[in-house]
């Protein structure tokens, strides 16, 4: 089995609810930069402060932001075994740096719509305390607007607004896209079709995760 994952894919494909559970069946940590930056964010720390512009813009934080936070988390134990990544690399740089220090195994990449995407993203919902995903239509909580873990009021990401959604997809398209030929050139990369059912898209990524 592999244990050296990347999940590539544009906002909204699922690539944090489909890790949740891989990660599990793996036996690997999750590792998403956008859920450590946005707890980072929460909490006022010195990266989140630096960090809280570039993402609610739907821009990319500086590299060597990003860089930091993830070999301070890469070296915790639970990630000696190896990770599923979600977010990161994003970018041709941040590919390149973490095939200095780590050797993928394998490269997912989410494929869906456009379409799709934007609904998936506006009728998100997250848990501003525990960071549980929900969908309005999909994946609603079992009270309205209430985290089903904590009870904390639900919001819509502050990246999840029109403007910022059409930057991000921008910025998926322009930065991280190009990883796609770098990964198929490197003969690790696997597509699966991410515009199924949550359960029909955690099965095509079992299959081609082996
Ligand atoms: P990040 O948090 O990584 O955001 P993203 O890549 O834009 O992806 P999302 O989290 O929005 O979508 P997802 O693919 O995880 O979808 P989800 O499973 O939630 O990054 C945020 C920001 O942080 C970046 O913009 C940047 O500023 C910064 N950042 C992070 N990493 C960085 C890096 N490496 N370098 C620089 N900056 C970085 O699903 C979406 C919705 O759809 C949910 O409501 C879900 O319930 C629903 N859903 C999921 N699957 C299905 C399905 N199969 N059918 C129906 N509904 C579904
Ligand atoms: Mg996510």
């Amino acid at each position: 089995m592999v244990h050296r994952v990347v999940f590539l894919g544009p906002p909204g494909a699922g690539k944090g609810t489909q890790a949740a559970l891989i990660a599990k069946e793996l036996g690997v940590p999750h590792l998403s930069t956008g859920d450590i930056l946005r707890a980072a964010v929460g909490a006022k720390t010195p990266l989140g402060l630096q960090a809280d512009g570039y993402m609610r813009a739907g821009g990319l934080v500086p590299d060597p932001l990003v860089l930091q936070i993830l070999h301070e988390r890469l070296d915790l134990p639970d990630a000696r075994i190896g990770y599923l990544l979600d977010g990161f690399p994003r970018n041709l740089a941040q590919a390149e740096q973490l095939g200095t220090f780590s050797q993928v195994e394998r490269v997912v990449s989410l494929e869906i719509s456009p379409d799709l995407l934007v609904r998936r993203l506006s009728e998100r919902r997250t848990c501003p305390k525990c960071q549980a995903v929900y969908n309005l239509s999909t994946k609603p909580p079992r009270v309205p607007g209430k985290c089903d873990l904590d009870g904390t009021a639900l919001a819509l990401r502050p990246d999840d607004q029109p403007e910022a959604i059409s930057t991000r997809l921008k910025v998926y398209a322009e930065q991280t896209a190009p990883l796609l030929e770098y990964y198929r050139k490197r003969r690790l990369l696997r597509s699966v079709d991410a515009s199924g059912t949550p359960s029909e898209v955690t099965a095509a990524i079992r299959k081609v995760l082996g």
